[in-house]
């Protein structure tokens, strides 16, 4: 298993370049299945998890051509309509074949995702919004199956709560639903908005994404597309840490900077300078002092609960006391841990960790655990005094494309050892 050697110390100086996003890119793979005709998504990034996805939907029927970071699908024939547990135990995500393959296919078998490291991630949502298109539901030997013969048809759909994920399987589903589907209670992220994007360019009619209230028309068939996927607003919501936790002037370019509203205003309050020279540009300039500021994880355009465990690894190096809380999962504390191993000084309880601040970190011998607690402590040991080896980083590649060489590129002392 790969690790990271990181040597502590060094403010990070110059450009970070943003991948496009793994969390849109997962949904748009999926909706290639919606069609037969040829999809083309640009600014794929390469990480684990999307070569996961690939892997699953070319044993769904796909054929799929990948060009660096330019990845051409088509699906003339669903030949197996099912998401195998051993795939779907490595990647949750996989529930997103959910909703297209019911839609395309008229059902789907898919291996409930079982919990990860961060909770037990039920797809309960999911499953009572294709109920409501009417499809049939039974569950067993864990796996979901999912039939609808005569079609699914359009209906009025109220989430009991907010899921990113959910909403993009039912906004997959509706768009080849007869008549009106209405999507109440919808995620507003920006992947959501994505995808329904690629999902009109196909020939989709939607209205309402990245509200509350997403409206769709279904249509009897959906055509090919081609189509840039946005910047990862959490890698660069990371990088942009990274720069402050260093106290370094750091550019992060190609990414959405009103995508990162809250960590700005957040960072702003805390002392960090972060300057807008234009809509795809954060400017990170060298801080004076970290103040201690509370934080509060929300769906978006609140506080990212991605980008927690990067903000909780700032705060160990704040002058103060801060609460950061975490509403959105329960259990996306491990790193806490691990940051504690390093000197940091963390009260956890229940869903809210008391961060007192400055600590002086230092290196230590730390595992990662699930993809986001990893990034922080990779931003710890980038300002931790001594070495710091992280093992497992297969965690980390999952979903950041060569953080090594973007943090090495701007003076960061980190390599990858076999
Ligand atoms: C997406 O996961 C992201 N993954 C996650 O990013 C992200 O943390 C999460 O949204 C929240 O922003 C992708 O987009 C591939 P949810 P998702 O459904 O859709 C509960 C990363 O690091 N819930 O919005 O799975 C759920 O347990 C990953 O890139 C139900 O109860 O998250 C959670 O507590 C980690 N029933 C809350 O809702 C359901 O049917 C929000 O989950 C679905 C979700």
């Amino acid at each position: 298993m790969d690790k990271f050697v990181i040597e502590g110390g060094a403010p990070l100086h110059g450009v970070i370049p943003t991948s496009g996003s793994k969390n849109s890119a997962l949904p748009a793979l999926a909706a290639a299945l919606l069609t037969e005709d040829k999809v083309v998504l640009k600014r794929v990034p390469r990480v684990r998890d999307i070569r996961t996805m690939e892997r699953l939907l070319t044993d769904i029927g796909s054929y799929i051509t990948v060009e660096g970071e330019r990845v051409t699908l088509e699906t003339p024939v669903i030949v197996s309509p099912e998401a195998p547990y051993e795939l779907v135990k490595t990647m949750r995500a996989s529930s997103l074949v959910l909703g297209p393959l019911v839609a395309r296919a008229g059902r789907a078998r898919v291996s409930l995702p079982g919990g990860c490291a961060i909770g037990a991630r039920p797809i309960n949502q999911h499953l009572s919004g294709l109920e409501l298109l009417g499809a049939k539901i039974s569950q067993e030997h864990g796996y979901v199956e999912a039939v609808a013969a005569g079609g699914l048809k359009g209906t009025r759909i109220v989430f009991d709560r907010i899921t990113v994920t959910g909403t993009e399987d039912i906004l997959m589903a509706a768009v080849l639903a007869e008549g009106e589907t209405i999507i109440e209670n919808a995620a507003r992220e920006p992947e959501v908005v994505d995808l329904s994007n690629l999902l009109i360019k196909m020939g989709a009619k939607i209205e309402g994404a990245g509200t509350s209230v997403i409206r769709i028309e279904g249509v009897a068939k959906l055509r090919g597309a081609e189509h840039e996927i946005i910047a990862d607003r959490i890698e660069a919501g990371t990088y942009v840490i990274a720069a402050a936790i260093t106290g370094g002037d750091v550019t992060i370019t190609g990414c959405v900077a009103d995508h990162l509203g809250a960590l700005t205003v957040k960072l702003a309050k805390a002392g960090v300078r972060v300057v807008q020279p234009d809509e795809t540009t954060l400017h990170v300039l060298p801080g004076s002092v970290i103040h201690a500021v509370d934080m509060s994880t929300e769906e978006y355009p609140g506080f990212a609960t991605d980008l927690q465990a990067q903000y909780m690894a700032l705060m160990t190096q704040a002058d103060g006391i801060s609460i950061v809380k975490e509403t959105i999962f329960e259990n996306r504390f491990m790193h806490a841990q691990e940051l504690m191993r390093m000197g940091a000084n963390i009260r956890l309880e229940g869903r809210e960790a008391i961060v007192a601040g400055r600590s002086r970190l230092s290196g230590a011998g730390v595992i990662a655990s699930d993809l986001r607690a990893s990034a922080s402590l990779v931003l710890a040991a980038l300002v931790a005094k001594g070495e710091t080896v992280i093992d497992r980083v297969y965690h980390i590649d999952r979903g950041y494309e060569n953080i090594e060489g973007k943090l090495a590129a701007v003076g960061a002392n980190i390599r990858r050892v076999e």
